[in-house]
């Protein structure tokens, strides 16, 4: 329990441990899970193997915060009280509500937003050129994912502005040490954005269209279709967990080019690598640092003995910097011979949004660096500032220079 004994500092309410947290992952992966008192006793999971070994058993490291006995939905004040989304939940609910929408998230059916995408990402550039420098945030990253996002719900666009705000605001909720209450402004946020998409999803029962609510909603008489409450959560979801994580894998990856010229000149020069290029940002600094599990019964990991009900911080940022798997893991190399990284998950609760938030990516980060040839940070030594989530990994700003 004690980290100062053990030479380790693990503090995300810390903005300078925020600012550059892979030192402090290296002597977690060291050596087996420790359990550490962060506001309560977590275990931190960090090695590569140790983490998919979690990731794979859901058996036994469960997607569901054990509640307090005087604990309920009513009482809930996460953003999706009142329902379970996917992503909180465990077998068989997760298996029922992943398989009613996996259809409209295959390869197949992303590849069908590609031209929409680039005509976004090619207007919001377009919006932004001619300035001299390029604010990526600001230009591109922060807008690109919220209006798909949006799209893809049936939202009209002059909304895009207000949901970026609300969904920001919520994300931001996980900075509030443990045992403080959320602020009011998280409450306001997550309640105009409930009452938002209540009543787009009665708007679309009455008229549907062809966007993925209203066939959410068509769907409702099936006798697996979600409830109104989960179909409410399940769009809240969707903009949590594909909007700032999306927004973050951009900037971040344009942080990493930017600081790695060589390696911004081979992608221009190649830039079919830019599959591989995503990939090792993903696992070079990505937009999700760590997700949690908690454990169902007494169980041995990697050599350390967890209790049942033991809440854990499984760190995939660590676990992709493992040099057990990753040779020099601190080398930005888009070269490298690609192997699995753990940035999207693992197991049940991979990512359902990979494809997308891969296309994503590509798109924006061709369309930078065909727009803007002599694209570069100004000087690429200078700190820059995060937002206030540790989960959620990304840049509050980030200028480069364009002339
Ligand atoms: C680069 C961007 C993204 C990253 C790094 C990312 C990362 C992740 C990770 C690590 C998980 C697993 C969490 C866990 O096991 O606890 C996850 C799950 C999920 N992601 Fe993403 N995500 C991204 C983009 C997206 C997008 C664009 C969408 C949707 C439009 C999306 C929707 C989801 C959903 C619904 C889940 C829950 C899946 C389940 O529980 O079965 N994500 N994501």
């Amino acid at each position: 329990m004690n980290q100062a004994a053990e030479n380790i500092y693990f503090n995300p309410w810390d903005p300078a441990f925020r600012a550059n947290p892979y030192p402090h992952y290296k002597p977690l992966l060291a050596g087996p899970p420790r359990i550490l008192d962060l506001f309560g006793p977590t275990a931190m999971v960090a090695r590569f193997a140790d983490v998919t070994a979690v990731l794979r058993d859901h058996a036994h490291f469960s997607s569901v915060r054990p509640r307090d006995p005087n604990e309920t939905d009513e009482n809930d004040e996460g953003p999706f009280a009142g329902a379970r989304t996917m992503l909180f939940s465990d077998p068989p609910l997760h298996t029922r509500l992943r398989r009613l929408v996996s259809r409209d998230f295959t390869p197949r059916r992303i590849r069908d937003l590609e031209p929409r995408i680039r005509a976004i990402a090619k207007n919001l550039i377009d919006a932004a050129e001619g300035k001299g420098e390029l604010e990526v945030m600001h230009g591109i990253a922060n807008a690109l994912p919220v209006m798909v996002i949006a799209e893809m719900l049936g939202v009209p666009p002059d909304h895009y502005q207000q949901f970026k705000h609300w969904s920001d605001t919520v994300v931001s909720g996980d900075n509030t040490l443990p045992g403080t209450p959320l602020p009011e402004e998280f409450h306001t946020a997550k309640n105009a954005l409930r009452n938002y998409f209540a009543e787009e999803i009665e708007r679309r029962r009455k008229s549907p269209g062809t966007d993925l609510v209203s066939a959410l909603v068509a769907a409702h008489d099936d006798a697996e279709a979600m409830n109104a409450d989960e179909l409410l959560a399940f769009v809240l979801l969707l903009l949590l967990a594909g909007n700032e994580t999306t927004t973050n894998l951009i900037g971040n990856g344009m942080l990493a080019l930017g600081r790695n010229p060589a390696q911004m000149n081979l992608l221009r020069q190649t830039p079919e690598m830019m599959p591989r290029a995503i990939e090792e940002i993903l696992r070079y600094d990505g937009p999700v640092q760590s997700t949690i599990r908690f454990t169902k019964e007494n169980i041995n990991l990697g050599g350390t003995d967890l209790p049942a009900n033991q809440h854990c911080f499984i760190i995939l940022a660590a676990a992709n910097r493992d040099p057990a798997q990753f040779d020099d893991p601190d080398r930005f190399d888009i070269t490298r011979e690609p192997r699995d990284h753990l940035a999207l998950g693992e197991g049940i609760h991979f990512c359902i949004g990979a494809p997308l938030a891969r296309m994503e990516g590509a798109i924006a980060i061709t369309a930078l660096l065909e727009r803007f040839p002599r694209l570069r940070l100004q000087d690429s030594s200078a700190p820059v500032t995060y937002k206030g989530s540790y989960f959620l990994r990304g840049l509050a700003s980030l200028k480069m220079a364009t002339d």
